[in-house]
C-alpha cells in the first residue's frame, strides 16, 4: 500500500501554498489558545523550540532585537552573516547581545575591583549598559556591589569604587549554587534585587537579579539554553574567514552555526562541511539551502544537524528568474522530507510563506520549523533606518509621508555591495556579479511580538479545524492520510481563496 509520502508526493508535483485548501475536520479542543496548544517542534537533532517559528538570516531581518523577541516569544532568530569579510566582531557583538539578555545565574557579571576609579566603572556600566557591577578583588573574592544608584549625584572624577560600594558585610549573599527558587525565597524575605553568589572560599560563582527571576516567569515558552540564556543561530559563509568566525561565535555561545550558500548541494559545501566538521565536532550545525532528497541525503551525510529547505520561493529572490532553477516549496519539502526519512535530520521550510496559514501547510508537508523574511520585515526589530517616502493617495489628489524600511534579499547587489565594501565606481561591476535577489521598500510598522502572537494563535486555530489537539498530532494525521485533508484548487478556487 501507498505510504502518506508516497501520495503526497503525487500531490504535490509542481505545487506550492496557494494550490491547496485543507479539508475541515471535527474540532477537538476548546479553546485555541497558544499557551494550552502544544506548538513546540524539533529545530535540529539537539535543539527543541516551543514555537516552529526561525527569523531568516537576512541583513534587513535579523540582528539581536530580532532574535531576542524571537527567542522569548519561543523560537529562534539567526543572526545574518551580512557583515564585511575579516569583520567578525560586530556579528559577534550581536550574539552577546542576546545571550546577555536574561539568565538563572549571571556566570560572568561585569566586574571591577575596588581600587578602580569611579570613572572607569561609570564608563563601563554606560558602555555594558550594567546597572550593578560586582566588586571583587584579584583573587576574584566577593568584596561588595556598585549599582548605578551609588553613582548618582557623586562626582565621578573623583574617588575608587571602594568609596562607593555596598561593602560585603552590608550584602545580602547567597552561598554556594543556590536554585532558581531558592534565590528567590531570600530575595523576597530579605527584600534585595541583587544576589550575588559566593563559593566556600568567599569568590564570585554568579549573580542572580529579580529581573532574571521575572523573566523566567513572565516568558515560559522562551527558547533558553541551560544556563537560562536565550538562544541564538548566526550563518556564516562556505569559504573566506568563516572557520575564524565560526570560532569567535562559539566563543560567545552561540547556540547553532548556520552554514548558508544559494546552493548547498556542491563541492563548496563538501569542502565547507568538512572543514568545519574537524574544527567544531560537536557544535550544532545547520546546512543550506537545498530542494531535493539527493540534495537533504548529502548534507545529512556530512552529520548537519538541521537542513535548510527552499531553492528560489523567498520574497527577496530572483533565483528562479535568473536561472530556471528550484523546487516550488511544497513539492520540495515533501521530496526533502522523503530524502531525510520520517523523523530523520529536521527541515527548516525557508521562504516563500507570504500569509500565515502557509505556515502550517510547511510544516505538515516537511518542514519541521518555518523560516520567515518577508513576513518580519518593516517591524521595529529589523535592522535598517525608517524613511519617509511620499505616496500620492489613489482617491485624493494629494500625497502623504509614509514610513518605510528596506528589505533586500542577501544575494541582492545593494547587499552583496555592503559585504565587499566597494566603492561607487566599482557598481558597474558589481552588476555583472550575477546577483540573485532584489531590494524593496516595506511600510515601517510597530514591534514583530504582536506579529509573532497573532501568527501563533492562527497556527492554533488551524490545529483546530485540524481536529488535533497539538502541532506534532495535526501532522501524523496528515502525513498518516493526505487525501482526508487535501483539496487541490482550481484557478477560480484559488481566486475565492487567497485573492483579497
Ligand atoms: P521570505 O519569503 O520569508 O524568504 O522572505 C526568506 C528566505 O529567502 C532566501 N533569500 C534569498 N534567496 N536570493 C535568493 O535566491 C536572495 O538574495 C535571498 N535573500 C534571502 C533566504 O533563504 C531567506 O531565509
Amino acid at each position: 500500500m501507498a505510504s502518506g509520502f508516497d501520495v503526497l508526493a503525487d500531490l504535490v508535483r509542481g505545487a506550492t501554498f496557494d494550490d491547496f485548501l485543507l479539508r475541515p475536520q471535527f474540532s477537538v479542543i476548546e479553546r485555541r489558545d497558544p499557551a494550552a496548544i502544544d506548538l513546540s517542534c524539533r529545530f535540529s537533532t539537539h535543539i527543541t523550540l516551543k514555537r516552529p517559528l526561525v527569523s531568516a538570516n537576512m541583513d534587513t531581518v535579523t540582528r539581536a532585537p530580532m532574535a531576542i523577541v524571537q527567542a522569548e516569544e519561543g523560537g529562534l532568530g539567526i543572526i545574518d552573516r551580512g557583515f564585511r569579510s575579516g569583520d567578525i566582531e560586530p556579528q559577534v557583538r550581536e550574539v552577546q547581545k542576546v545571550k546577555r539578555m536574561q539568565h538563572i545565574i549571571i556566570r560572568d557579571p561585569y566586574a571591577v575591583t575596588p581600587e578602580t576609579p569611579l570613572s572607569a566603572a561609570a564608563a563601563l556600566m554606560k558602555q555594558r549598559r550594567a546597572g550593578t557591577l560586582v566588586v571583587v578583588d584579584a583573587q576574584r573574592r566577593l568584596q561588595g556591589l556598585l549599582t548605578e544608584r551609588d553613582l548618582r549625584f557623586v562626582d565621578r572624577t573623583q574617588g575608587t569604587v571602594a568609596s562607593r560600594m555596598t561593602p560585603l558585610p552590608a550584602l545580602v549573599v547567597g552561598h554556594g549554587e543556590l536554585t532558581l527558587a531558592a534565590a528567590e525565597t531570600i530575595m523576597v524575605e530579605r527584600k534585595v534585587k541583587k544576589l550575588p553568589l559566593v563559593g566556600g572560599d568567599g569568590t564570585l560563582l554568579g549573580l542572580i537579579t529579580a529581573r532574571d527571576i521575572d523573566r523566567q516567569v513572565r516568558l515560559p515558552f522562551a527558547t533558553r539554553d541551560d544556563h537560562g540564556r536565550l538562544r541564538v543561530g548566526a550563518a556564516i559563509g562556505a569559504t573566506g574567514d568563516y572557520l575564524e568566525r565560526a570560532a569567535e561565535l562559539v566563543k560567545a555561545h552561540v547556540d547553532v552555526i548556520v552554514i548558508d550558500i544559494a546552493h548547498g548541494h556542491s563541492t563548496v559545501m563538501a569542502r565547507a562541511l568538512d572543514g568545519f566538521r574537524k574544527a567544531f565536532p560537536a557544535v550544532e550545525l545547520v546546512a543550506g539551502n537545498v530542494a531535493t532528497a539527493d540534495g537533504v541525503r548529502f548534507l545529512a551525510e556530512r552529520g548537519v544537524n538541521a537542513i535548510k529547505v527552499g531553492i528560489g520561493p523567498g520574497g527577496g529572490c530572483t533565483t528562479r528568474l535568473t536561472t530556471s532553477f528550484g523546487v516550488p516549496q511544497l513539492q520540495a519539502l515533501v521530496e526533502c522530507r522523503q530524502g531525510a526519512g520520517e523523523g530523520g535530520v529536521p527541515l527548516i521550510a525557508d521562504g516563500g510563506i507570504k500569509r500565515h496559514g502557509a505556515i502550517l501547510e510547511a510544516l505538515l508537508f516537511g518542514g519541521d520549523t518555518v523560516m520567515l523574511g518577508s513576513m518580519f520585515a518593516g517591524t521595529e526589530e529589523t535592522p535598517g533606518d525608517v524613511v519617509q517616502k511620499s505616496v500620492v493617495l489613489p482617491d485624493q489628489q494629494r500625497s502623504v509621508k509614509v514610513p518605510f524600511k528596506v528589505l533586500r534579499g542577501m544575494a541582492s547587489i545593494q547587499a552583496i555591495r555592503d559585504r565587499l565594501d566597494v566603492e561607487d565606481d566599482e557598481v558597474v561591476d558589481l552588476e555583472a556579479l550575477g546577483a540573485e535577489g532584489t531590494e524593496v521598500s516595506v511600510p515601517a510598522r510597530g514591534s514583530v511580538r504582536p506579529l509573532v502572537q497573532d501568527i501563533l494563535k492562527h497556527l492554533c486555530s488551524s490545529i483546530s479545524y485540524g481536529g488535533a489537539r497539538s502541532l506534532d498530532e495535526l501532522r501524523q494525521l496528515f502525513r498518516a492520510d493526505p487525501a482526508r485533508y487535501l483539496v487541490k484548487l482550481s484557478a477560480s478556487a484559488k481566486r475565492e481563496s487567497y485573492e483579497r
